[in-house]
């Protein structure tokens, strides 16, 4: 197995406004290793856009920020980087590309200007080179005749390739890591599996990793080598994705999956991308919080120890790992 190209530790990201002790994301740890595709699930308000807004240091300032932990890339510790370094490992380093392209793309800029943009305070491309640069990724991303798409502004074009501009400029500088939060969600389905090729083919030819942000099971089967379920700000389960769908250990992941329309295990077989919502109840919000687990209040095992104990992460296969205090049962 390859290295580690990102390993965060620790990590803890607190509102401003929360009472005490009350976290938004509480003590999250993971790695992922060079070329590997690591998918990050759960509902919605569970913590999965705030972990990657923290990999890019771009939680929204002031009010939230990383109050313990640390992002390693190689030697370097981003989370007590400078906004300096952090804009430089954006778009350097690191890539991102979120739900809805337009709030990433400047609406009054050509595309070919935004991507030749990056490439020349990134590479220090001279405008001729950057322009030619931004025509080649444009084509690489599957945006048909690009030559003369640069020259377009992000409105006349439609949500697909809107996504493959964004694509393209996340991808402008070589990432090492591309973080991909809900790419497909604002898409309509023909052209979230369009995305999903381009994402699988960029992958493959340039060997980067990919950390997949998705509420969409569809998308961790197609896309992922390993999957990290979170559920109200920690990790609750974290396996290789043959074994999340073949034997899930957390009862909110059993739940999940349980509540997939179809059959479990072949995934290959979804014509409808599953969502994860219809387990009953709500997470918890961050602000209300009490002891023990989570989801405990949702949970048809729960006991009473849920309610009072935090359950510790246990690896109970060397690349298995579930927080739950009832997991023997759940594996015996
Ligand atoms: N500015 C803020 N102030 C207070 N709480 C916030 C703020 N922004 C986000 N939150 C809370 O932080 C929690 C995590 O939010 P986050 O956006 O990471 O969720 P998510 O898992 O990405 O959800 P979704 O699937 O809907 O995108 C949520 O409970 C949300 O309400
Ligand atoms: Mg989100």
């Amino acid at each position: 197995m390859s290295e580690p190209l990102l390993q965060v530790e620790g990590l803890c990201v607190r509102f401003a406004a929360a009472p005490a002790g009350a976290l938004a994301i509480d003590a999250l740890g993971f790695a992922i290793r060079k070329g590997e595709t690591l998918a990050l699930v759960g509902e919605s308000g569970c913590g999965k856009s705030l972990t990657a807004l923290s990999l890019m240091g771009l939680l929204p300032k002031p009010d939230a920020q990383v109050v313990a932990g640390r992002i390693l890339l190689g030697n370097e510790d981003l989370a007590a980087a400078s906004p300096a370094r952090m804009r430089q490992v954006r778009g350097g380093r690191l890539g991102m590309i979120f739900q809805e392209p337009m709030t990433a793309l400047n609406p009054v800029m050509r595309v070919g200007d935004q991507i030749a943009e990056t490439l020349r305070e990134h590479e220090g491309l001279s405008v001729r080179q950057a322009r030619a640069a931004a025509v080649d990724l444009l084509g690489q991303v599957g945006i048909p005749d690009p030559r003369r798409r640069v020259e377009d502004f992000p409105h006349r074009l439609s949500g697909g390739m809107r996504q493959r501009v964004m694509i393209a400029m996340s991808i402008a500088c070589k990432p090492d890591l591309l973080i991909a939060d809900e790419p497909t969600t604002a898409l309509d389905v023909t052209v979230q599996l369009q995305i999903l090729d381009l994402l699988r083919k960029l992958r493959a030819e340039r060997g980067m990793s990919l950390l997949i942000i998705t509420h969409d099971l569809g998308v961790v089967a197609a896309l992922a080598d390993r999957v990290i379920v979170m559920y109200a700000g920690r990790k609750v389960e974290e396996a290789p994705v043959a074994d999340i769908f073949a034997a899930p250990r957390h009862p909110y992941t059993q739940g999940l999956l349980a509540a997939m329309p179809g059959t479990r295990g072949d995934a290959q077989d979804w014509d409808t991308p599953p969502r994860l919502h219809e387990i009953p109840g709500t997470v918890p919000s961050v602000l209300g919080r009490a002891r023990g687990c989570a989801f405990a209040g949702r949970c048809a095992r729960a006991e009473a120890r849920c309610s009072e104990l935090v359950p510790g992460l246990t690896r109970f296969v060397h690349d298995h790992a579930a927080a739950c205090h009832r997991l023997e049962e759940a594996i015996a």
